[in-house]
């Protein structure tokens, strides 16, 4: 393995780290706060592709040294995408196999995504699993298949699992604070889990006890993947409030909108999530126009199309003959 000429023995070796951390690439022109300093962390350059290889990684890290996994033992996980993607990566190069349960809302590129990666696909009716984030409904029916299938299927469970966490106390904190050299005022994330916001929240605060973290949420009935609404967030095990300073909930339509202008303005061809990120960003900078933020982008655009096309229906024009 060598980082400085990427040249690595396997995958494995690629997963990000301290010394391997994802980029971080400052915002320019859609900065409205010239004293702010503010950077991307780009999680999309991960291995496969999203902020999720960290949690994927260290939860099938954690089965595998307890003995969990192998022997026509593999995985079931519920998902929106970006965990199963990962984890069904990362599996079938360890030689095991993946079961994703995934709501039926959930984008087709991904669906299909899930299968090129290798996992086998369950999806969830729209009665069942009605959010298009994760659904009580897939987690329950992963539960289901875990506890009749056990010597098939373990479940890691990103919702309830401090494997999750720990991946980012580990690795995206203290890369943060590397690669600001500890300057780091805000931190600016997105919930899902909830894994990356404690985590790495965790780990700045303990460096930092005055550090600014603000989370964003889309607004109730969004349809932005990987995403909960507060009201969606009891779900998560992982979710610590008292490490948030601000909590916006922001119309999830702009995630699409914002995400569309740091394509077309900053080159950043990120998703709608870290979109969201961005708005919830520029509303902070208004108030607090001096520091250092961060924000984590946790994946990009290419898997969105179809929902990018929905909201932003003039994407569509001039692409057929
Ligand atoms: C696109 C996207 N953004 C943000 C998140 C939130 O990350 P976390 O689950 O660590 O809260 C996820 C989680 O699946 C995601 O897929």
């Amino acid at each position: 393995m060598n980082h400085q000429l990427r040249v690595y023995n396997d995958i494995f070796e690629m997963l990000p780290s301290e010394e391997n951390p994802s980029p971080l690439v400052r915002i320019n022109r859609l900065n409205p706060a010239p004293e702010f300093a503010l950077y991307a962390k780009l999680e999309w350059m991960n291995p496969f592709g999203s902020v999720k290889d960290r949690a994927a990684w260290a939860m099938l890290r954690d089965l595998e040294e307890r003995g969990e996994l192998g022997n026509g033992r593999g995985l079931v996980e519920p998902t929106s995408g970006n965990t199963g993607i990962s984890l069904a990566a990362l599996a079938r190069a360890r030689g095991y196999h993946l079961r994703a349960v995934v709501p039926n809302k959930v984008p087709l590129e991904k669906k299909i995504l899930l299968k090129i990666a290798g996992a086998e696909l369950d999806v969830v009716s729209d009665e069942l699993c009605p959010a298009p984030g994760l659904g009580d409904g897939s987690i329950n029916l992963a539960k289901t298949h875990a506890k009749a299938s056990s010597h098939r299927y373990v479940m890691p469970n990103q919702y309830e699992n401090e494997k999750n966490v720990e991946a980012h106390l580990r690795t995206t904190g203290p890369e943060i604070w590397r690669q600001t050299e500890g300057r780091i005022t805000h931190l600016f994330v997105s919930l899902g889990t909830c894994g990356t916001a404690t985590g790495t929240a965790r780990f700045l605060r303990g460096q930092n006890p005055r550090l600014k973290v603000i989370a964003v949420q889309p607004t109730e009935g969004h349809d932005v993947p990987g995403l909960r609404n507060l009201s969606q967030l009891d779900v998560s095990r992982l979710f610590d409030r008292s490490l948030i300073d601000d909590l916006l909930e922001i119309d999830y339509k702009l995630a699409y909108t914002r995400a569309l202008e740091l394509c077309q303005t900053e080159g950043l061809l990120a998703g709608p999530s870290s979109g969201l990120i961005l708005e919830g960003a520029r509303r902070i900078l208004e108030r607090d126009r001096a520091g250092l933020g961060v924000m984590i982008f946790s994946d990009n655009v290419f898997k969105y199309t179809a929902n990018m096309v929905k909201h932003i229906p003039a994407l569509a024009a001039g692409t057929q003959a």
